[in-house]
């Protein structure tokens, strides 16, 4: 087994083979060494830096049925909202002034935001605040979509593979394609976004096998990011009663893509806040070096409810901000309010 942890670290690969026997003879000590080699490895690659992406969740319109998602279409208990171009710009502004220099775009896969609607957001964005990065996660859209955003400005894109397995994925995606989703993520890619793949554990069904696939997936793709967060059933989805990942479940992966994918930048996830209040501390720790504050207007963030529970529902940016930084530095790390981009690129502004 040490053999096995040495390999991984050193050589930063095993095979299908040795990665499913490791997380099936995991013990305690040995999970404890696992994760302050991924703490190493990332200090190598990018010292005690924690990067910030300000979060603003813009749509809980969703036109897919995930069937592990509160956002689905067929949740008719969801209540749904959708911000104005204003309101977006309004979030990024109040986020800008307490520094934040990257954010996020999400929503779920609502095409009432076209191309054009998207474009002219990000543009504006790009005006007001030419010194920060945009980071886009909207779903699977169309190639030429994907071209505009990105020659509108867009820097980066999220785009979670949900998982490596074909089965499993059609499993959780009534109506979608897994090659799709794949075709996606290698578009953006070749279009010159930095690229977020990423995946749940504790998934129903899902065997360390598919977790192998998980990790073997990212290692051969490459991406700039990768975001890994425990499963959390939701109670108006089909898999309300599901078990649901554990916090040390995902540090393992956490920890075994940082030791896969050395130099990617890795979210300590809301979701694992939500499920210990230490959990996101607990993935700085585990080789997680990013975190993603929501910017969202108070009124409206609960309805963003992909599992519930969700932490920080009622916290101004400006709390979320000092408790993060506190968070962060308590734990022996700097957060920092630059671009953050991945080590790679070097972005000429
Ligand atoms: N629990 C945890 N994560 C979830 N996501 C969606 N639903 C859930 C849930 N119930 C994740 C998916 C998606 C990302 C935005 O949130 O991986 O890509």
């Amino acid at each position: 087994m040490e053999a096995l942890l040495d390999k991984l670290s050193e050589q930063h690969e095993l095979t299908e083979e040795e990665l499913v026997w490791f997380l099936g003879h995991l013990t305690p000590e040995l999970k404890k060494k696992l994760y302050s080699r991924a703490s190493e490895v990332r200090k190598q690659h990018y010292g005690v830096s924690v990067y910030s992406r300000g979060l603003i969740e813009f749509s809980s319109y969703c036109r897919r049925d995930c069937l592990y998602c509160g956002l689905r279409r067929s949740n008719s208990r969801a209540e749904r909202y959708r911000l104005t171009e204003e309101e977006i710009l309004d979030c990024a502004a109040e986020g800008y002034e307490l520094g934040y220099r990257s954010f996020v775009l999400q929503s779920g896969e609502d095409i009432i935001y076209t191309e054009q609607v998207l474009t002219s957001i990000i543009r504006e964005m790009k005006l007001r605040f030419p010194d920060a990065a945009i980071t886009l996660s909207v779903g699977e859209r169309s190639e030429a979509f994907y071209c505009a955003l990105y020659n509108a400005g867009a820097d980066r894109y999220l785009l979670r593979h949900e998982t490596a397995s074909r089965a499993l994925y059609e499993s959780l995606h009534p109506g979608m394609s897994f090659d799709n989703r794949m075709d996606c993520l290698r578009i953006l890619r070749e279009i010159g976004y930095q690229v977020g793949a990423g995946f749940m554990v504790g998934l129903p069904g899902q065997t360390h096998r598919h977790l192998a696939e998980d990790l073997l997936f990212v290692k051969r793709f490459q991406p700039e990011m990768i975001g890994i967060g425990p499963f959390i059933p939701h109670s108006a989805t089909p898999l309300n009663g599901a078990a649901g990942g554990t916090v040390e479940d995902t540090l393992v992966m956490i920890a075994m893509a940082r030791l896969m994918v050395p130099d990617a930048l890795m979210p300590a996830t809301t979701a694992m806040g939500t499920l210990d209040p230490s959990g996101r501390e607990k993935a700085l720790q585990s080789g997680a070096n990013v975190v993603m504050p929501i910017l969202s207007p108070l009124q409206i963030r609960s309805k963003y409810a992909l599992y519930e529970q969700k932490i920080c529902m009622g916290d101004e940016p400006e709390h979320c901000r000092s408790c993060l930084e506190m968070r962060i530095a308590v734990s022996g790390y700097r957060m920092e309010f630059s671009r953050g981009d991945h080590c790679r690129y070097n972005v000429q502004l």
